[in-house]
């Protein structure tokens, strides 16, 4: 049931707010002062080097969760996708952590890196949406999404809602190791509780969307740019792009731009630029100039703050809320849903069921 969409997809776009809001109610005690997870018997406290792995969406969730667990939980993280990880068989530590997220459980190339990781006697984690998967069953822990059946092959509420389990596992890590303090940790918390109310504001944006999109679906090739953990978004919103609306998109890191990708900017190529006003925001306004110095489309998503200092010159503009820091890839994953969802309709194309797209790949 669409429930009066016209995809999947745009249904699963638009319960974000209220799949988030469970998902972190699965999460935390009564009064939100403490994250709480499943029962288990691990250490957190001494969680010294995590090792994740994941396919496609998952694995620019995992890569987002890299800046939290590094930032944050001062831990060292190593992300790789599966199909290369598996058939690499790293050399694991003994005390390893291995943490695999995957929306269905049952992705081939995840469930064999996840089946080497164990026979090296690390321990499993995994973030999975399908509770009774393959590879949540295999795991030491489980960490579930809560986010419901996800039908649209382009992985939109899941994506959000992995997110936010690996935030608040980065921060209850980081309080065990002592990384932060018990007022850190409960500020965090709290900033997570706000996510429902963001993401409802930024869902506000449809309409913005849809104009832009027109011209979108006339690009042969858009590039987007973020930085920090907004870098991966960046990868995502074009992963999105290119799934549904057969549009070739990159991201790339803003800093990488000037060492190759740059040669591609002329007038014909939109750049989307992610810039939350965060300690980057100055750094990526001026990779942003370089874009724009030539002829460039830029379309510049920021906060309202930060399209007053830096929209001049811009091609278009979407505002977005405001956001702390550790909120920003998760919010930003709305404009990156909607400019692909948008494109796609604009281009007549079928969001639920893009060519040659399988919702769980199950073979290598
Ligand atoms: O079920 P999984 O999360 O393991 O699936 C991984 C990828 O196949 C999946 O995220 C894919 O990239 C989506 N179609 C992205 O929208």
């Amino acid at each position: 049931d669409k429930g009066g969409y016209k995809h999947f997809m745009a249904k699963e776009i638009a319960e974000q707010p209220s799949v988030l809001k469970n998902t972190l109610s699965h999460y935390q005690n009564a009064d939100a002062s403490e994250v709480e997870l499943p029962d288990h018997n691990i250490d957190l406290a001494h969680i010294d080097r995590l090792t994740m792995v994941a396919c496609g969406t998952a694995f620019y969730a995992a890569l987002t969760a890299k800046y939290w667990f590094e930032k944050i939980a001062r831990v060292p993280v190593d992300v790789d996708v599966a199909s290369e990880f598996r058939y690499r068989e790293p050399p694991v530590s003994p005390g390893t952590c291995a943490l695999f997220v995957s929306q269905s459980g049952e992705t081939a190339d995840t469930l064999a890196a996840l089946r080497y990781m164990a026979s090296q006697n690390a321990t499993i984690l995994s973030v999975v949406n399908v509770p009774e998967s393959s590879i949540a069953r295999e795991s030491d822990l489980v960490l579930p999404l809560h986010a419901g059946v996800e039908i649209g092959v382009a992985s939109t509420k899941a994506f959000t809602a992995q997110l936010a389990v690996l935030a608040l596992l980065a921060i209850k890590i980081a309080y065990a190791r002592g990384a932060i303090d018990a007022a850190q940790y409960r500020t965090h918390i709290a900033e997570l509780n706000r996510l429902p109310g963001l993401i409802s504001q930024a869902l506000g944006i449809d309409g913005a969307v849809q104009d832009i999109a027109k011209k979108l679906a006339t690009a042969q090739d858009i590039i987007f740019l973020g930085r920090g953990a907004l870098y991966p978004l960046a990868m995502e919103g074009a992963l999105k792009l290119k799934e549904i609306s057969y549009i070739h998109a990159e991201g790339y890191p803003s800093g990488e731009l000037k060492h190759g990708p740059i040669a591609l900017i002329d007038k014909s190529v939109p750049v989307v630029v992610m810039a939350p006003m965060d300690p980057l925001f100055d750094k990526s306004v001026s990779n942003m100039q370089e874009v724009m110095a030539r002829s460039g489309q830029v379309l510049l998503i920021s906060c309202k703050q930060g399209l007053k200092t830096a929209a001049e010159g811009t091609w278009a503009q979407i505002t977005m809320p405001t956001t702390p820091d550790l909120l920003a890839p998760i919010i930003y994953a709305i404009p990156a849903q909607l400019l692909a969802y948008h494109t796609a309709l604009a281009k007549g194309t079928d969001a639920d069921q893009p060519r040659n797209l399988a919702k769980s790949v199950t073979v290598e």
